[in-house]
């Protein structure tokens, strides 16, 4: 008899606990979209500083197996050359240099700045928005101010900075004969620093990145050898260059060692 008032007591709490879930839920619901748009278009600028984080570090991270630990504290050229200005930085330049015009790219500048760009890191794309039969707007792979009056300067350096750091590069194709022949060539030649392929056709961006590299180069075909940052030719010419011992010499004077680890070793 005694738990009768016990059940019915817990059937009443039942019946209030409902309403009092109901509002619960609600408010947290509630909750919920108010800080989700309080996230979104309130908090939005420090979110936008993600992307820029991934892009920093440029060339420091390139998809080679020759990279060295570097001091923190100093960072190399390379990798100040490629740095995208914070969001305060970027505000300062559009006010000073926003009626400035961009800087002009001749093509083998714009070869080396889009060499520069996705050689740095492997997200680095380019938008398949562009048209790649028109010379790229500077500011989608230069991350410096290509309104600055130092922007020409800027531009010299990267070239320089992007060939000694690749002097050889290869654009190929994933599952292709030549393109293995070529990177088979170039890997018995141990170089250091070591050779750069992009596997073009594995791109997001190769609908834009091949016909760009095309017409910057002269070139209808792939793979694209460039040594020093000049485009080599077609199969068979780098093929007459490898037998005539040719490319060694290209390779060389470009700046690559050839044996490089064994060399490195005797020392
Ligand atoms: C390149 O030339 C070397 C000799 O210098 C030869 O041994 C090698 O087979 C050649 N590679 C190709 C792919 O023709």
């Amino acid at each position: 008899m005694s738990t009768l008032p016990v059940t019915s007591l817990l059937h009443s709490l039942q019946h209030q606990r409902k309403p009092l879930n109901h509002r619960a839920t609600s408010l947290a619901l509630i909750g919920l979209i108010v800080v989700s748009f309080y996230i979104f278009f309130v908090a939005r600028p420090s979110l936008d500083l993600a992307p820029i984080a991934l892009r920093t570090d440029a060339l420091g991270h390139a998809g080679t197996h020759g990279s060295h630990p570097q001091d923190k504290d100093d960072p190399p050229p390379s990798s100040r050359l490629f740095r995208l200005p914070s969001n305060t930085q970027r505000k300062t330049v559009t006010v000073t240099n926003v009626n400035r015009p961009q800087v002009k790219l001749d093509e083998s500048q714009e070869l080396a700045a889009v060499a520069a760009f996705v050689a740095a890191l492997p997200q680095n794309m380019i938008p398949r928005s562009i048209d790649p039969s028109k010379p790229i707007d500077p500011q989608l792979v230069l991350d410096f101010d290509t309104r600055s009056p130092r922007a020409a300067d800027e531009v010299n350096r990267i070239v320089q900075h992007v060939w000694s750091r690749y002097p050889v590069m290869l654009f190929t194709k994933a599952h292709h004969a030549h393109s293995r022949e070529i990177r088979r060539m170039i890997s018995i030649m141990d170089l250091q620093p070591p050779p750069v392929t992009i596997e073009v056709d594995q791109r997001e961006d190769a609908d834009v990145l091949i016909p760009l590299l095309h017409r910057l180069t002269s070139s209808t075909d792939l793979p694209l050898m460039l040594i020093g940052g000049k485009p080599i030719g077609s199969m068979a010419t780098i093929r007459e260059l490898n037998e005539s011992d040719e490319l060694h010499k290209l390779i060389t004077n470009a700046g690559a060692v050839i044996d490089g680890s064994k060399k490195k070793k005797g020392h």
